[in-house]
Formats: structure tokens, sequence, C-alpha cells
């Protein structure tokens, strides 16, 4: 049964526990939960068709967690103070009768906010479903609007019919607010930021433009390939005035600007230009159960293998309790000081989820 429509804003209940900080005083607040390391799409900032061919290895189905133990960790997560969920990848839609984990996981006490990333290629066929077992919203991920530029983020795959119909679906199924995310490449799909603009404005669609990230060692990223947010803003405005307003909650990742002819608003994830790791509330979970501290780290921390072992969960909450405290990570604030031949090894963003 689909609990009370919560968002983001909505005032976090109960907690079991004190708050716990790490070592830079940020709280545990978010939890990312990758359930499937496979995807639909081949989108070359992400799973470049050469390396994940049809005979890659993806993780067997053994090697990924089952919704019971992610429910498990989960409720212990929670318990440390995180409350907003985000499912995600791969595709999230892949994994089967994932429904049934958001069933649970949307009725856990202290969880205020259940989101999901998605390519929105299987949206449409599973939006009611969705919204039914509890899902709050989608954010899909979606680069260009017209057929060719599509087809080169997505590595040819998919289509923007079906995405669409996708987004339409889940609009009808109430899994609102949905917003957009388009990762904005130089000389890729740049051009097709003023016609994703104009498409979604006044449709109470949010769409953010994030700037291209060096996530992952595959996407041989260069910085001059990034497209910085202020430049964007800056054509943007140009067509449609906008005016910033302050971010929804604490820790927000994107800034937001309102249309002034009341359209409705956009945002701008800028990791690069403006990094965020100051407020950075978020733990990952991949779905061969390693947690991660950061979107760049370079390793995890095994909760599968006591999970497997049969610990308590006392013993679970203090591992990661531990891991937790001693979290330095502030990845994006060091790039910028960082040689530029540096290649630091990072786990990959289809492994641990965006
Ligand atoms: P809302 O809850 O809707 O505000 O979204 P969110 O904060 O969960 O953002 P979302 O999951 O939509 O993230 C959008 C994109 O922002 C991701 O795909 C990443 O590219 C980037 N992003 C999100 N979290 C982080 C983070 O912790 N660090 C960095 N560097 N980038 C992030
Ligand atoms: N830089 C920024 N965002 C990225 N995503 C994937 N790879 C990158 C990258 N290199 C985003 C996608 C998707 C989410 C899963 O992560 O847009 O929204
Ligand atoms: Fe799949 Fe998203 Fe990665 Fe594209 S960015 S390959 S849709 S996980
Ligand atoms: Fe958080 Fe790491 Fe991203 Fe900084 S780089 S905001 S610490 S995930």
């Amino acid at each position: 049964m689909r609990k009370d429509s919560k968002t983001s804003d909505t005032v976090v209940p109960l907690r079991t526990m004190p708050e716990h900080l790490d070592a830079m005083s940020r709280p545990l607040h978010d939890l990312r939960i990758s359930v499937m390391d496979r995807c639909n799409f081949r989108c070359p900032y992400c799973m470049p068709e050469d390396k994940y061919h049809p005979k890659f290895r993806f993780l067997d189905r053994d090697q990924r967690l089952t919704f019971t133990e992610i429910g498990r960790l989960t409720r212990l997560f929670v318990q440390l103070g995180a409350h907003k969920l985000r499912i995600t990848g791969g595709e999230p839609l892949l994994r089967t009768g994932v429904a049934d984990l958001i069933a649970d996981l949307s009725q856990l006490d202290g969880v205020s906010d259940v989101a999901m990333t998605t390519n929105a290629v299987l949206l449409a066929q599973h939006a009611a479903k969705l919204a039914a077992s509890g899902l709050s919203r989608v954010t899909v991920s979606l680069d260009a609007l017209d057929e060719e530029t599509f087809s080169r983020t997505t590595g040819g795959r998919g289509g923007v019919a079906r995405v669409l119909d996708g987004i339409d679906a889940a609009v009808e199924a109430g899994l609102t607010p949905i917003k957009v995310n388009a990762v904005v490449e130089r000389g890729v799909n740049d051009h097709a930021v003023l016609s994703m603009v104009e498409h979604f404005r006044g449709t109470g669609i949010i769409v953010r433009f994030i700037e291209y990230m060096d996530v992952g060692n595959i996407n041989h990223w260069r910085r001059r390939d990034m497209v910085p947010s202020a430049e964007l803003l800056q054509m943007i405005a140009a067509r449609w005035p906008l005016t910033p307003v302050d971010a929804n909650y604490h820790g927000e990742v994107a800034n937001r600007y309102h249309f002034d002819d009341g359209n409705g608003e956009i945002g701008f994830i800028s990791s690069v230009t403006e990094p965020f790791c100051g407020s950075c509330t978020r733990a990952r979970l991949s779905s061969d159960g390693q947690m991660y501290t950061c979107l760049f780290a370079s390793e995890g921390l095994d909760l599968r293998t006591p999970l497997r072992g049969g610990v308590s969960d006392q013993e679970l909450l203090e591992l990661i309790t531990a891991v937790w405290q001693k979290r330095k990570d502030r990845y994006s604030e060091l790039r910028a000081k960082m040689p530029s031949d540096a290649d630091p090894h990072k786990v990959e963003m289809y492994y641990i989820g965006g």
C-alpha cells in the first residue's frame, strides 16, 4: 500500500539512535541503494559498449543482495539517521520485483522519501505498481530529446518516445515531483540543452543539468568536455529569465532557479565548478553489499560477508557507524588541487549508482 505521499520536504520523524556525525561533522541522511549493476543503455560516459560488451561478467545473481538483505541493512542505516532513500542501478527496473523491495522500504519507520533514478525505458509498464508500492517519485536520466543526440548519449539503446511515455506514466501514477537529469558534455549534447528546457518548461517536470564528472576511470574524463553550469545558466537565462531560489533542504545538490514567467523551475548540479562536499550526507550501497561513503571512493566496506556470516544487527551497526565516523571524503573539493594527470582508482558509476 502506498503510504501518505512523502517528499524530501517532509519533516523527518523518529530517530532511534543519536545522530552520528562523520569526521567533518556531516550527518548521515541519505542512503542510495544500487539494486542492479546491469543496464539496458550503454551511455559512453558510464558504460561504454567496448568495455561492457555481451561477454562482460556482471555480478551473478547470488552475489547481489536479496531484498531481505537490503531491507535489513537499510533498517540499520535508517537507525543511524538515513531518512531519504534512492533506488538506483545500473538500471533498477531490470531487477525483477523491485516494487516488492520498495513496498518493504517505504514502510520503514523514519523513512521520509523513497525515490528512484531510472532511464525510464521500462517505466511505462512499471509506474503504477511502483507508486502503489510506496515509491514517492522518480528521477529520469535523459540527455537529449532529438533521436540522433539521444542515441549518441545512450550508446544507441532505447528511444526518446519510450522515455517520454515512461515520464507520462509516472506523472499519471503521481510519482512526482519528477526530475529529469541531463549530463551535459561539450560537443555531444550541449546543443540540445535549450530544446530540453523548452520542452519541459511549464509541465511541472524539473530539468537539472549536471556537469559531466570524472566518476570512475573508464570514461577518460577531460575537464574540457565538462560544460560549467554558469555557462548554461547564462545561455538559458538569456532566453527565459531566471531567478535563483532557496534549496528545498540543507545539502540539496542542485542549485534551483525559477522561470520569471511562472513556468516552473530548473536546476544545475555543479560538482566540478562548485563542489558540495561540505554538506554531503550520502552513503551508498552497491548491489553486492559494499558500503561507499563517496561517489569517487576506491574502496568500500564489505557488508555482505558479515551479513551472510550471521552477525547480529548490533555488530553490523557498529561496522557501519565506525566507517561513517571516520569518513573524511571530499573528493570534488580536492579534485581542483590534483595534478591534471592524476588518475586515482575509483569505483564506476553503473556499479555504485548516481
Ligand atoms: P533530490 O533528492 O531530488 O534533490 O536529488 P538527489 O540529491 O538525490 O540528486 P540525484 O540523485 O538526482 O543526483 C543527480 C546527480 O547529481 C547524480 O547523478 C550525480 O551526477 C550528482 N550527484 C548526486 N549526489 C552526488 C554526490 O554526492 N557527489 C557528487 N559529486 N555528485 C553527486
Ligand atoms: N557525470 C555526471 N553524472 C553522471 N551520471 C552518470 N555518469 C555521470 C558522470 N560521469 C548520472 C546520469 C544518471 C545518473 C545515474 O548518474 O545522468 O542520471
Ligand atoms: Fe545506464 Fe544510467 Fe549508466 Fe546510462 S548513465 S549506462 S542509463 S546506469
Ligand atoms: Fe559527497 Fe564525495 Fe560527492 Fe563530495 S565528492 S559530494 S564527499 S560523494
